[in-house]
């Protein structure tokens, strides 16, 4: 079959990065973590001695970043994915790695990616979108035995308010918020195993392309 580009959104710890490296697996496609990119900046902000509200800085910092930069471990923190959903807020962040991530998803053969607006903004095209959904309380769960496993000293109860408030904040902007496509399928992981979201995303991909 021809190209196959696979748009995966959804809210922190839902399950979609782990759902969205499956179907890139599965279906033997390149896979992009877009939310790195988020982090990525927030990371070289930080690292800089910018305030993480600066968006002039943050636009010189998103043309500027050296994406082979930063080892996976510095980006997985509590505190980035946190800093990273500021300055997601921000329109120049937001344009400035819009056409590495379009250029990622024109490759030969698709690719898949994930993120928050991969079906509304950068692929709108895409044939097969998902949106994957779980309880606040369940991702909270999620997040607080990764951070725990990273040796991170957190507890359920702070994870959880920060699910909600980053919850609100991508949900709230006004450029690219949080949501649905009209087009995509929604797959609440609440109460499912990684294999049987797993072949239940096979599924929703079969019925698109
Ligand atoms: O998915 P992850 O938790 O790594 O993303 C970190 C933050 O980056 C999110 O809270 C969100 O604010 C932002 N993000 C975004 N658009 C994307 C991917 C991530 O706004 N496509």
């Amino acid at each position: 079959p021809g190209r196959l580009v696979i748009a995966v959104d959804g809210p922190a710890a839902s399950g979609k990065g782990t759902l969205a490296r499956r179907l890139a697996a599965h279906y033997g496609l390149p896979y992009l973590d877009t939310g790195l990119l988020y982090r990525m900046v927030a990371r070289a902000m930080l690292d800089a001695g910018h305030d993480i509200h600066d968006a002039v800085a943050a636009e010189q910092v998103v043309n500027s970043f050296d994406e082979t930069a930063f080892p996976e471990e510095r980006l997985r923190g509590r505190e980035i994915g946190e800093a990273a959903s500021v300055v997601a807020a921000m329109p120049a962040v937001r344009a400035g790695l819009l056409t590495r991530q379009r250029r990622f998803a024109a490759q030969p053969g698709g690719a898949v990616l994930d993120g928050r607006d991969i079906g509304t903004v950068i692929c709108p095209e895409a044939p097969a979108k998902l949106f994957v959904t779980a309880t606040p309380e369940v991702r909270a769960a999620r997040r607080h035995k990764e951070l725990i496993g990273r040796g991170e000293a957190v507890t359920l109860d702070g994870i959880l308010a920060d699910i909600r408030r980053r919850d609100a904040r991508d949900s709230g902007r006004s450029d690219a918020p949080l949501k649905a496509a009209e087009d995509a399928i929604v797959l609440d992981t609440s109460a499912l195993t990684v294999e049987e979201a797993a072949s239940a995303a096979i599924g929703i991909v079969e019925g698109r392309r």
